[in-house]
C-alpha cells in the first residue's frame, strides 16, 4: 500500500507495460516492437532521413493498433488518482498512446510524443492532431511551407518533450512511482534516483524487477492493471 499524506505531491511515471494489459506490445518483452525490428532503423533522426516512408509506415501500423485498443483498470485507476488529487499529482508517460487521455487523465505529460499528432519537420506550425495512416499508395504528407510532415515523437537522440516542467515536478515529489517501464532507457531511467536522492519515497510496480531497482524503497511486482486499483490508501 502506498499511504498519500493530505500535502503530498505525487510523481507517477508509466512505460508500456501499463499498456500492455490493453494489447499494445512492450518495447523489450516477449513480442516487443525492439525484439523485432532495430530502434536504429525506424527511430532515429538518421533513419528518417535516410527512409521517411519506411518510418511513417512504422509509425501508421502503431497508430492502427492504438486505435483498436481500449484503458485497462490500470490507466483508470490513475485518471482517478487525478482526480482526487488535482495538481498535487503529475503524471508523466513515456508512451505515445493517448490511453491514459481515454481513461480520463486531463494532464497527463507525453514525453516521448504523441502517437496521434504529427508535425513539419522544418518551420515553426505547432504539432497538430492526426490519425492519419501514411501508406502506399498515400503520398507523404507535406506542410504548406513545402517540408515533410514527421511524427510527433521523440526518437533516439532526440531530447524529450517538457524536460523542465518534469525537472520541475521531480524537485517538488515526496513521493515517485513508477510502472510498467524496464529503466533502461534515459533520461527517464534516472527520475526514480533523483527523487529519492531529495528524499522522496520511491515505489515500482510491474511483474518484472526493472534494470534500476536499487533505487526503489518498495517494489510491488505484479500487472499494474491488477496492482493500481488498490494500490493507493489516503491519510
Ligand atoms: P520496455 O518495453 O522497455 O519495458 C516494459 C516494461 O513493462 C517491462 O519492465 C515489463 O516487465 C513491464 N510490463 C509488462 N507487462 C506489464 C503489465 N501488465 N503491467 C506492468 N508492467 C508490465 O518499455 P519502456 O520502459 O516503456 O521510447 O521503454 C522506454 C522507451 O523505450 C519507450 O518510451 C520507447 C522505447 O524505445 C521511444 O520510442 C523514444
Amino acid at each position: 500500500m502506498v499511504e498519500i499524506g493530505p500535502n503530498d505531491r505525487v510523481f507517477i511515471l508509466t512505460g508500456a507495460g501499463i499498456s500492455a494489459e490493453s494489447g499494445l506490445p512492450t518495447f523489450r518483452g516477449e513480442g516487443g516492437i525492439w525484439r523485432q525490428r532495430r530502434a536504429e532503423e525506424i527511430a532515429t533522426p538518421a533513419a528518417w532521413q535516410k527512409n521517411p516512408q519506411f518510418v511513417w509506415e512504422f509509425y501508421s501500423m502503431r497508430r492502427r493498433k492504438a486505435a483498436e485498443v481500449k484503458p485497462n483498470p490500470g490507466h483508470f485507476a490513475l485518471a482517478a488518482l487525478e482526480r482526487a488529487m488535482g495538481d498535487r499529482l503529475f503524471l508523466c508517460t513515456q508512451n505515445v498512446d493517448n490511453l491514459h487521455e481515454q481513461a480520463g487523465s486531463r494532464n497527463a505529460v507525453h514525453m516521448h510524443g504523441e502517437l496521434f499528432k504529427s508535425r513539419c519537420e522544418s518551420c515553426a506550425r505547432l504539432p497538430f492532431d492526426d490519425s492519419n495512416l501514411y501508406e502506399p499508395p498515400r503520398p507523404l504528407p507535406r506542410c504548406p511551407c513545402g517540408a515533410l510532415i514527421r511524427p510527433h515523437i521523440c526518437w533516439f537522440g532526440e531530447v524529450p518533450f517538457q524536460m523542465d516542467r518534469i525537472f520541475r515536478a521531480l524537485s517538488e515529489c515526496m513521493l515517485f512511482i513508477a510502472a510498467g517501464t524496464s529503466g533502461v532507457v534515459e533520461p527517464a531511467a534516472s527520475f526514480a534516483a533523483h527523487a529519492r536522492h531529495r528524499g522522496a519515497r520511491t515505489f515500482y510496480v510491474g511483474p518484472e524487477t526493472p534494470a534500476n531497482s536499487s533505487v526503489f524503497g518498495e517494489m510491488f511486482l505484479g500487472k499494474s492493471g491488477e496492482a493500481l486499483p488498490n494500490l493507493f490508501k489516503f491519510l
